[in-house]
């Protein structure tokens, strides 16, 4: 399991601490949350940030784009250090485009769908992705509860993989606590994002022990 913490929920006073506890910890990647106040109705960070984190860490950079036309920032964020940029469909005038300059930016592509959004539509994207990732909340805000019919999808997604023998990891974002990560990894989770469950614990680095080894 690849296990993705989302630094959102952490403390931006502290940053430089926040990263550096990543790095030191069974974290995999780093899951960043960018937000345009118009696909999602918050704002977070977006390319100066990432760059200055990149600075300070060799790990994974999962960019989670929750931004209207992405294609208009994904160069940059490739030049920001990011190794997997993830954007949504429901963001896109053109899916392919996008995706395509993902690849020839050097990154890793990934495809994103809203809870409300039909599994079937990533079925003609999937030979561009190499990552499929799944909301379980409404994108744009940290700390909300599990949708419980998120497990459904996350099983229908994982067939799909399957059936199109294709090498995509499957990753779920949102409300992932360790009571729940169980059943979102038995349904075919292979790549987690956890944000309030390991920046509001009070041991960090064990919060994210746990998560893995649950
Ligand atoms: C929500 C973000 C998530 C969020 C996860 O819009 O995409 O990555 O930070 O936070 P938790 O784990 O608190 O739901
Ligand atoms: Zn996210």
């Amino acid at each position: 399991m690849i296990l993705s913490p989302s630094i959102l929920a952490g403390d931006f006073t502290k940053l430089g601490d926040t990263i550096r506890m990543v790095n030191e910890s069974q974290a995999d990647w780093i899951h960043l949350d960018v937000m345009d106040g118009v696909f999602v109705p918050n704002i977070s960070f977006g390319m100066p940030v990432i760059k200055s984190i990149r600075k300070n860490s060799n790990m994974i950079f999962d960019v989670h784009m929750m931004v209207t036309e992405p294609i208009r920032y994904i160069k940059d964020m490739a030049d920001c250090g990011a190794d997997l940029i993830t954007v949504h469909v429901e963001a896109c005038e053109d899916v392919d485009a996008c995706l395509e300059l993902i690849r020839s930016c050097g990154c890793k592509a990934g495809i994103s769908i809203n809870p409300h959004t039909s599994v079937d539509v990533l079925e003609p994207f999937l030979d561009m992705v190499d990552l499929v990732l799944i909301m379980s909340v409404q994108p744009g805000l940290g700390g909300q509860s599990y949708i419980e019919e998120s497990t459904e999808r996350i099983k229908q997604v994982k067939k799909m993989i399957d059936d199109s023998g294709l090498d995509i990891l499957l990753e779920v974002d949102g409300g992932i606590t360790n009571e729940n990560v169980g059943v979102v990894k038995s349904a075919g989770a292979d790549t987690i994002v956890a944000g309030s469950s390991v920046f509001k614990a009070q041991d960090i680095k064990k919060a994210i022990e746990d998560l893995r080894t649950l």
